[in-house]
């Protein structure tokens, strides 16, 4: 396995690792993203069996002790795995989440006490800045959120729009359908009944560019594709209902 880096938006890099043997044959991908500024922050950790690979990728752009913010969507293995191997390599690193995160899992689980994020604070890292954004149990955990930076229009939007393959870094082709596709064949969404109404709000920052998890990052209209997306979301959920009543 190898790390591709990829600057997908200015001074955003994206680390990229595609994992074949999941969902076969058409693989899968992790990927972190850092954000460069005076304090760089970094958006998920990677698993934490992932980690000397992820240092190794992380070190060919800036030395790995200089971390300041360590910032993922939900406390879940590939998110946040190797938060402690971070925070253990970064002596100034502070992992950063919101309140609900903090309170469920990150004050006891990380090995600093983390920086507790409101929903919608922002973070000045020095040429950059960067919005947490709550986003409870969408597309799952009840801590989850995102994170928007905000000088170069970049929403790292962590599962939402998973898919499966090995894309390209960046592209401007539809992501609605392959996200679609994802969830049909994993069900990874907590399907409740605010998720549209939580993703069409994003679209509120008419992001350019939209940095997924698990695919491309995305350039181009990122609010259509986020209320085409909560359509879809719409549409499952209230199909649930009718099958309920
Ligand atoms: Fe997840
Ligand atoms: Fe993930």
């Amino acid at each position: 396995m190898d790390t591709k880096i990829s600057e997908i938006a200015d001074g955003i890099y994206r680390l990229s690792t595609f994992v074949p043997d999941i969902a076969p044959p058409a693989g899968f991908t992790f990927n972190q993203f850092l954000v460069l500024g005076d304090e760089p922050l970094m958006f998920h950790t990677g698993l934490r069996k992932m980690f000397p690979l992820n240092r190794d990728a992380l070190s060919r752009l800036i030395a790995p002790e200089r971390l300041r913010w360590i910032a993922f969507g939900h406390y879940e293995a590939d998110e946040c795995g190797a938060m402690n191997e971070w925070l253990a390599i970064a002596p100034d690193a502070e992992v950063a989440h919101g309140q609900t995160g903090c309170l469920v899992s990150l004050n006891d689980m990380a090995n600093r006490t983390p920086r507790v994020l409101q929903d919608g604070e922002v973070i000045d890292i020095g040429g950059k800045r960067v919005r947490y954004i709550d986003t409870p149990h969408t597309p799952h955990g009840w801590d989850a959120g995102v994170m928007y930076e905000e000088s170069t229009s970049t929403l790292m939007c962590g599962d939402l729009f998973t898919q499966l393959g090995n894309g390209p870094a960046l592209t401007g082709n539809d992501i609605v359908g392959p996200a679609i596709a994802a969830e049909d064949l994993f069900k990874y969404s907590s399907l409740n009944p605010e998720m549209g109404t939580t993703i069409r709000a994003l679209s509120k920052f008419s992001p350019r560019t939209l940095a997924l998890m698990h695919g491309p990052s995305f350039f181009g209209d990122g609010a259509a594709a986020l209320h085409a997306l909560a359509d879809d979301y719409d549409r499952r959920i209230s199909g649930q209902h009718v099958k309920a009543a």
